[in-house]
């Protein structure tokens, strides 16, 4: 995929209507936002559009409301997050492509900024509908997808809308794209990627495209139960996915026959049942991954693990991770990814955190400062990582 798409930088917007995808689908608890990184990470482009003279449109989805209009997935309160950021009004459409945002979005003047209404309240969204990307091609004369975390979905304002208007991508975009496609295409080495989470079947393709590049694969988390059962262990009665321990095989064998060093935990930390709920006080043991007791299951990496992943952290030029080592909302169940967070930190490779989980844990543990780049992406940089193409930016032109 060609990853050398214009840019806002490219293109003349002065005086233009800008429609302008961001992903705001930021977490919410009681009306309240939660976490606002997403709609910061986006503020480097509307801050250009603005400044630039342009009349911004900025739309998003927020959750998955499937077609309906749901008050409690309204971006009013993204709104006012954007305008206390900006230091300016941001003028709130009543709909999403309808009347009212036609009629708001004719009034702007140079400079002004306004938002649609969660573009998943329309049906046509998610199924990349031609009227409602005519719809919200008609708003505007330009658009912008900023929208990283949803450059995975083929969707009307991902994509579609590209398809009647000069698209370009934003800051955000582009920062993303730059940093993890140079460290797939042409990474400093030693070259570490770190798979955590919970099921190999979510991750079969990362594994597969990441053997071909990285110099070491280091596999924690859920799925590594897996591949432990795959070389012969028992797990007890941690997560398998029994289906893929065939898969789990070939990979193994793919890894010797490339030369390409998989790292699997050497001891593991195993409790009687799941944490319920998942905060909840837990006894703990740590055993060796091929003597898990039939009865207990794995839950986080041992310490043996957590030192040996990081001493493979240590000597790497680039490192990538994606997925948590194991049940980190549980603080005793949390130590192995907090030693993963602590080698990334404390490294002086390149190191990209995928978003989801892992971008959670960095930030919670105070360690996204001492990241070169947490993405804004969950599925969008999983799938990056998958080598896919994502039509959130294939749609794009080129430069
Ligand atoms: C995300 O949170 O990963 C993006 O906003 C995409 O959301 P979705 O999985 O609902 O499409």
């Amino acid at each position: 995929m060609n990853y050398n798409k214009k840019s806002i930088e490219d293109i003349d917007v002065s005086g233009k209507r800008v429609l302008c995808r961001c992903d705001f689908n930021v977490p919410t608890k009681d009306g309240k936002i939660t976490s606002d990184k997403r709609i910061v990470a986006a503020m480097p482009t509307i801050e250009y559009l603005v400044n630039h003279g342009a009349k911004v449109i900025l739309c998003s989805h927020m959750g998955k409301p499937k077609g309906e209009w749901k008050s409690e997935l309204s971006l009013k309160v993204v709104a006012q997050r954007i305008s206390e950021l900006l230091g300016k009004e941001v003028i709130m459409a009543a709909d999403v492509a309808g009347e009212d945002a036609q009629a708001k979005a004719a009034a702007l003047k140079d400079g002004d900024v306004m938002l649609l209404e969660n573009t998943r309240f329309e049906k046509g969204e998610t199924k990349n509908d031609a009227e409602l990307s005519k719809k919200f091609a008609s708003l505007a004369d330009i658009f912008v997808n900023d929208a990283f975390g949803t450059a995975h979905r083929a969707h009307s304002s991902t994509a579609g809308v590209a398809d009647y208007l000069p698209a370009v991508s934003g800051y955000l975009v582009q920062k993303e794209v730059s940093i993890m496609g140079k460290a797939l295409a042409d990474p400093e080495r030693p070259f570490v990627a770190i798979l955590g989470g919970a099921k190999v079947s979510d991750k079969l393709n990362v594994i597969n495209n990441l053997l071909e590049k990285v110099d070491t694969l280091i596999i924690g988390g859920g799925m590594a139960y897996t591949f432990l059962a795959a070389k012969g262990y028992s797990v007890g009665t941690s997560l398998l996915d029994n289906e893929k321990i065939d898969y789990c095989k070939e990979m193994m064998a793919k890894a010797q026959q490339r030369g390409t060093q998989l790292l699997l935990p050497i001891d593991t930390v195993v409790a009687p049942a799941f944490p319920s709920p998942i905060d909840a006080p837990i006894e703990v043991e740590t055993v060796s991954a091929d003597a898990i007791p039939a009865d207990k299951m794995g839950l986080d990496i041992g310490e043996k693990t957590r030192e040996l992943f990081a001493d493979a952290v240590k000597n790497a030029k680039t490192v990538v991770w994606n997925g948590p080592m194991g049940v980190f909302e549980n603080p005793v169940l949390a130590k192995g990814t907090i030693a993963v967070a602590q080698a990334l930190a404390d490294s002086s490779a390149v190191t990209i955190v995928g978003g989801g989980d892992s971008a959670a844990a960095c930030e919670q543990l105070g360690f996204a400062d001492q990241i070169t780049h947490i993405s804004t992406g969950g599925g969008a940089s999983l799938e990056f990582l998958e080598g896919l193409e994502l039509p959130g930016i294939a749609c794009l032109q080129d430069k």
